[in-house]
């Protein structure tokens, strides 16, 4: 099959394929103040001066907490069959522990109620990178308590929506939480030390296994477990290289072994407890962390928006590293200054992000292989445009029909391959908060001016619409 579809080889999917969005609460939910909300992570770091572009906070976001209504509303429009959306932690349990706030956790009753009125399925992320600010200051991450904390708050958000959602996930992209959020400190909490960073990235794999134990013991059997990971697609500068070979190793190990090797198959990789020795001594990893982290999950949720080109790096080069996650002094991968990063070829989105739809080929293929049997969602996928409305009012945004026009090419290729995935989640529904850089890049389909909260479908939206109606690509 090719990635471009013809009247006479239509990209057609399978029936039972699910067409989704995807959203997380800090990033559109707004209402900070309300319910007895308290400050999670992101509040205190996006108001902390220089860390977000134009100092930009989720305060306001796009008010989809008073908004939620229309915004399912505008999701029916669009033909969505599932919607994922993540809980914010300290709406639900304000101080990180604790009894839960009612309020909070009515919030998502009525959220989840009103989708499944109009027939859209919802999936849950339960941590989407905004911790309580109470359990960061006892210690976040690194400490071993974060992970019993978080095993609480899933069971109380299971016991909340169990009877009505299907679709979990615990964590996502786990690697931004310990590596972005501890290492380079381009994230919240912003702490730039290595070795805490990777038992944040220990810790959150035993949330992981800890809140799945949760989860099953208070829902019923049918419900899907699974998590969103972002393993880097890696690849070698020079494939020939053996050097360049190891890097991409090292790099492969940081971002997909280090979560995918407990989590799948029970070990964290040799290559990554060697390669890091001079870091931590991992002492973290206590008796029986690994079998619990090893829980049977149901599914398991793929985030893929580039690949990462890396070498071995020229040992006098000392200079801060650019891998397309943000400006810092401190790299966020661990022990690896010999490791330098490149910019892959070919066409960038806003972020600076090479368009790559193989990548994505490539990273389900491999999780067919290495997880057989287990039945894989793209949980995320899309890009920022600099959208702008025209006269008439409309926006019309090429560029990303194109991408994911290539994307979901791939991904029905990887079908055809024999690969088992369900659905897809375009990130993102609609133009957001995006972390460090603020407002400035809109990855959404409907496109929102900041300053009404009007929601307008961008020309990527309209043509996802007749997808997912379809269950094809359109010309
Ligand atoms: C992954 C994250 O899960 C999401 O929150 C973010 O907005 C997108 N990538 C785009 O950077």
């Amino acid at each position: 099959m090719t990635d471009s579809a013809t009247p006479a080889n239509p990209v057609t999917f399978p029936p039972a394929f699910l067409w989704g969005a995807a959203t997380s609460a800090y990033q559109i939910e707004g209402a900070v103040r309300e319910d007895g909300r308290t400050p999670s992570i992101w509040d205190t770091f996006s108001h902390t001066p220089g860390k977000t572009a134009g100092g930009d906070t989720g305060d306001v976001a796009v008010d989809h907490y008073h908004r939620y209504r229309d915004d399912v509303e505008m999701m029916a429009g669009l033909n969505l069959q599932a919607y994922r959306f993540s809980v914010s932690w300290s709406r639900v349990q304000p101080t990180g522990r604790g009894p839960a706030v009612q309020r909070g956790l009515d919030f998502y009753r009525k959220l989840v109620d009103e989708l499944l009125e109009k027939g859209i399925k919802p999936a849950v992320t339960l941590y989407h990178w905004d911790l309580p600010q109470e359990l960061e200051d006892a210690g976040g991450w690194p400490e071993r308590d974060t992970a019993y904390r978080f095993a609480e708050y899933a069971q109380i958000v299971g016991e909340a929506l169990g009877d009505r959602v299907e679709s979990w996930m615990t964590l996502n992209e786990p690697w931004c939480s310990a590596f972005l959020g501890y290492a380079s400190g381009v994230h919240a909490p912003g702490r730039t030390d290595p070795a805490a960073a990777l038992k944040a990235a220990h810790h959150l794999n035993l949330a992981h296994g800890l809140a799945t134990k949760a989860l099953r013991s208070v829902m019923p059997v049918r419900n899907q477990i699974s998590l969103s990971l972002n393993t880097s697609v890696v690849r070698p500068l020079n494939p020939d290289d053996p050097a360049d070979l190891a890097a991409a190793r090292k790099i492969d190990d940081l971002s997909g072994g280090i979560f995918h090797g407990p989590i799948l198959h029970g070990a964290y990789p040799e290559t990554l407890l060697e390669a890091t020795s001079s870091v931590t001594d991992w002492s973290c990893i206590q008796d029986g962390d690994l079998d619990t982290i090893h829980q049977p999950i149901d599914a398991l949720g793929l985030n893929y928006y580039t690949p990462t080109l890396v070498s071995a790096a020229d040992p006098d080069d000392k200079g801060p590293r650019a891998d397309g996650h943000g400006a810092s002094e401190h790299s966020p991968w661990p022990a690896a200054d010999d490791v330098a990063f490149h910019q892959s070829p070919g066409e960038q989105t806003e972020m600076g992000w090479s368009v790559d739809p193989t990548g994505l080929h490539e990273l389900i293929m491999r999780y067919h292989r290495d997880a057989p049997g287990l039945p894989l969602y793209i949980t995320e996928n899309g890009a920022a445009y600099d959208d702008k409305p025209d006269a008439d009012g409309k926006v019309h945004d090429p560029e990303r029909v194109a991408y994911l026009h290539g994307h979901l090419s791939a991904v029905r290729r990887a079908i055809a391959d024999g690969a088992d995935v369900r659905g897809y989640f375009l990130w993102s529904l609609m133009d957001n908060f995006e972390w460090a850089y603020g407002y400035e890049k809109r990855f959404g389909a409907v496109y929102v001016d900041y300053v009404s909260q009007k929601r307008t479908p961008k020309s990527s939206a309209l043509w996802y619409a007749r997808a997912a109606k379809a269950g094809a690509l359109p010309d």
